[in-house]
Formats: structure tokens, C-alpha cells, sequence
């Protein structure tokens, strides 16, 4: 990446009154998982600004023009019956074919090409241009954080270039909801499930495994039938996952999520985020009081979450009192008239701007309620999701009490 790139880039983020969001997309995967991750930093670049770079998440890459066929090695070809000559999806990083391997169908994922060299030399060369960056102006470094945000960015794609973490994540997500199965299948009709791998046939570049014959939620939403309880079901099994464990899924876009057998499959397990302890409990009361209108006490839970909660003590009575007027008739509202995310989005910058901090795994789970914010906005746009979730995180927190 040239420096030329680099300025352009600092441009479109920080500067530009409309990101272009297209010529974004074209740069270089790096350009885009950039942009994505600043989408979730309205604390940074402003509520209007992030809402823009949001739409980097719902767009796919026009892929048309570069399905070019992927070779192959003979003695892998050799084990299947049969592989497609053309792949059924193409995204940044990988691509998946179709196949026949002992006469069931199955997926093929492969990783495109060797990104991982090109990718951690660029990840290099921007963190210099930044460090250099922070020398003349070190507001930077707390205004932007971007040191911070490359390395979460390395991080979670490095996780996804290597194929295996799947099967590894897939186990770990697995492991909480079958230790707990019997009050998940109390609590919801859809269980969350994972297609079956094949490990004997999975490796770093290749990853095999069962091909599900369902549709995913972009489909289902954009046909206007995914049915809403199957989404609520999806919601409460991804969020129990991060609040008593700790584990969930990085990137819970529709795309990733299909529904098949009356169950729900989640895909594309390559980067797992992890909530500490700290965040779990703030979190869990969190939603308890908002699910529950005591605003007062959500806005003190929220500060639960940061890292500074008593040194910064002297600004609470002013943030608390901030905080009301932005959740006043909040529990009544649709979510056609209010998003989610912007209210969180909204939320953290209030706290940031009374100078509480909070770790850099928080927003990865703000990422994951900005998915399920838009997708209920999607499926039932008049539903007020607070009082619909009120009964689940009540549930959870009754579950959470019996197992301590
Ligand atoms: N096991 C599978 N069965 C059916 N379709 C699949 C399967 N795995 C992936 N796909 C399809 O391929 C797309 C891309 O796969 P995914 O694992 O999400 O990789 P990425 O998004 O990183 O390219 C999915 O959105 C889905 O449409
Ligand atoms: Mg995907």
C-alpha cells in the first residue's frame, strides 16, 4: 500500500463528508475491513459518519469478474466424485464449490490465494505510516485508536485465513450449548447447530463440509419469510453463548446464518470474539434493567463496562443525567422509529465523551447487536425487540442464578 493509498484512505474515514464506499470496496480487502471496523466506532468519527460505513457489512463484492477456477491439487480431486468446475459463492478471501463425496453433497471452501504474506505486510506498513502519524500528532492515538483497531483487524482476519479455526471455534461455540442443551430446548422451538465438517478432509486452505440445502436469513429477509420467532430463537442461543461462556461468533451477518429443518445454522466460523468476565456482567444487567425501563440503573451498568469506572467518578452525575434524556420513551418505541445501534452507538459516545474507557472487545459484541438490531428492523420493523427479549434475559438470569 503506498502512502498515496494510505492518505486517501485516512481521507475517506475521517475527512470525506460521504465515504465512497464503492471505491472502498475496490482498494483492497484491507481498505474494507478498515472501513468495517470504523463503522463501529462512532465514539470516534460521529454517530452519521458510522452509520455510512455501516453499509460496508451489507454489501457483497461484486464478484462477476473474478471467478477465475481454483486448481485443485489431483490427489485431493481424486477423493470426491465429483467437484464443480465453477464456485457457487466468491467472497474477499474465499471460495465455495459444490461436491459429491461419498454420495452426499458437500461444500468445498478454499482460501483464493496466499493473502496472508501480502496481508500482514500491509498490515506492517500502515501500522509504520500510523506510528509516524502519532509522532507529529498524538491526539490521534486517543481520538482513533488505530494501532488499536489494526491489531483487531489482524487478529480476526489472520483467524479466518487459516480454515482449521473454524472447526476449532465450531467446537467451542458447540461446547456451551450442549453443556446446556436441556434449558436451551426449554427455552426456544429452533436449536443453533453448525454443519458438519470434515476434518480428514479439511486443511489450513481447505475446508470441507456438509452442504446445507436451507436458505439463509438475507434470503428469508429479503422474501419477507424469515418468521420472527425463528430470529428471536437465533438472538437468545448467540447472546447466552457470549454471556455465560464468553464465545461468540464474530460475524453474524444474514448471509452467515441459514435455516433448515427447523433448526439454525450458523456458517463461516472463522473469527470468534470473547467477552471478559467484566463485560458479561455489565452486560447481563444491562439488558436486565433497559428490558425492564430503569434507565437510571442501565446507565450505571453501562459504566460497569468501563475500564475507568472509579477514577472517572467525578463525571458520572453528569453522564447519568445525559443518559436519561437519550433513553427517555425509549422502551416504547419500535424499532421502526428508533434503531438500536444508533441508540448504542449513541450510548458509548456519550461515555467515551465523560471519559470512561472500555476495552477493545467490546466492540465486537456492539457489531454483533448492530446484526441483530438490523435484522429484526428487517423482519418486524413495528415490534418494540425490549419487551420481546424482556421474558429471555429474564429466563437466562433466573438460569444464570441456579448454575453459579
Ligand atoms: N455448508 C454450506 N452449505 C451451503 N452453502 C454454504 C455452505 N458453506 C458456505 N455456503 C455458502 O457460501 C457462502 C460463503 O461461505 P462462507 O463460509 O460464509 O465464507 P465467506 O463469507 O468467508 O466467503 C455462504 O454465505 C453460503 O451461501
Ligand atoms: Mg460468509
Amino acid at each position: 500500500m503506498s502512502l498515496f493509498s494510505f492518505f486517501w484512505l485516512i481521507y475517506q474515514i475521517f475527512i470525506a463528508r460521504a465515504p465512497n464506499l464503492d471505491s472502498i470496496r475496490r482498494k483492497w480487502l484491507l481498505a474494507t475491513k478498515i472501513g468495517q471496523l470504523y463503522a463501529l466506532r462512532a465514539d470516534f468519527i460521529g454517530v452519521d459518519r458510522a452509520n455510512i460505513l455501516t453499509q460496508l457489512y451489507e454489501k457483497n463484492f461484486d464478484t462477476s469478474k473474478i471467478n477465475t477456477p481454483y486448481s485443485f491439487e489431483e490427489n485431493f480431486r481424486q477423493k470426491f466424485e465429483s467437484i464443480d468446475d465453477v464456485a457457487f459463492s466468491e467472497a474477499s478471501i474465499g471460495k465455495v464449490y459444490g461436491a459429491r463425496w461419498k454420495w452426499s453433497d458437500v461444500v468445498i471452501k478454499v482460501i483464493k490465494s496466499d493473502f496472508r504474506e501480502k496481508f500482514i505486510n500491509d498490515v506492517n506498513r500502515l501500522k509504520k505510516y500510523f506510528r509516524f502519524m502519532i509522532f507529529f500528532y498524538p491526539k490521534l492515538a486517543r481520538v482513533a485508536d488505530p494501532i488499536g483497531t489494526l491489531e483487531d483487524l489482524e487478529r480476526m482476519t489472520l483467524s479466518e485465513l487459516d480454515l482449521r479455526n473454524e472447526i476449532r471455534w465450531i467446537s467451542t461455540l458447540r461446547k456451551t450449548l450442549d453443556k446446556h442443551a436441556n434449558f436451551i430446548n426449554q427455552t426456544v422451538t429452533h436449536t443453533l447447530v453448525f454443519p458438519e465438517c470434515i476434518t480428514e478432509l479439511s486443511s489450513e486452505k481447505i475446508l470441507v463440509s456438509e452442504r446445507l440445502t436451507g436458505r439463509s436469513f438475507r434470503e428469508l429477509l429479503d422474501s419477507g419469510t424469515l418468521l420472527y420467532p425463528v430470529l428471536i430463537d437465533f438472538f437468545f442461543q448467540h447472546v447466552f453463548c457470549m454471556l455465560l461462556d464468553g464465545y461468540f461468533h464474530e460475524d453474524i451477518h444474514s448471509g452467515n446464518i441459514f435455516f433448515q429443518d427447523n433448526k439454525i445454522y450458523l456458517l463461516d466460523n472463522g473469527s470468534i470474539g470473547f467477552a471478559s468476565e467484566k463485560l458479561r456482567h455489565g452486560l447481563t444487567s444491562f439488558f436486565d434493567d433497559l428490558t425492564h425501563d430503569r434507565i437510571e440503573d442501565a446507565a450505571t451498568s453501562l459504566i460497569l463496562m468501563s475500564e475507568n469506572t472509579e477514577q472517572n467518578q467525578h463525571n458520572f452525575t453528569q453522564y447519568k443525567i445525559d443518559f436519561c434524556k437519550l433513553y427517555e420513551g425509549f422502551s416504547q418505541k419500535t424499532l421502526r422509529e428508533l434503531s438500536l445501534t444508533q441508540q448504542m452507538m449513541a450510548s458509548i459516545k456519550m461515555a467515551v465523551h465523560a471519559g470512561y474507557t472500555f476495552e477493545r472487545g467490546m466492540y465486537p459484541i456492539i457489531k454483533s447487536f448492530m446484526y441483530l438490531d438490523g435484522m429484526a428492523r428487517a423482519c418486524r420493523p413495528d415490534t418494540k425487540l425490549m419487551e420481546d427479549v424482556r421474558p429471555l434475559i429474564e429466563q437466562f438470569a433466573t438460569y444464570k442464578k441456579t448454575i453459579a
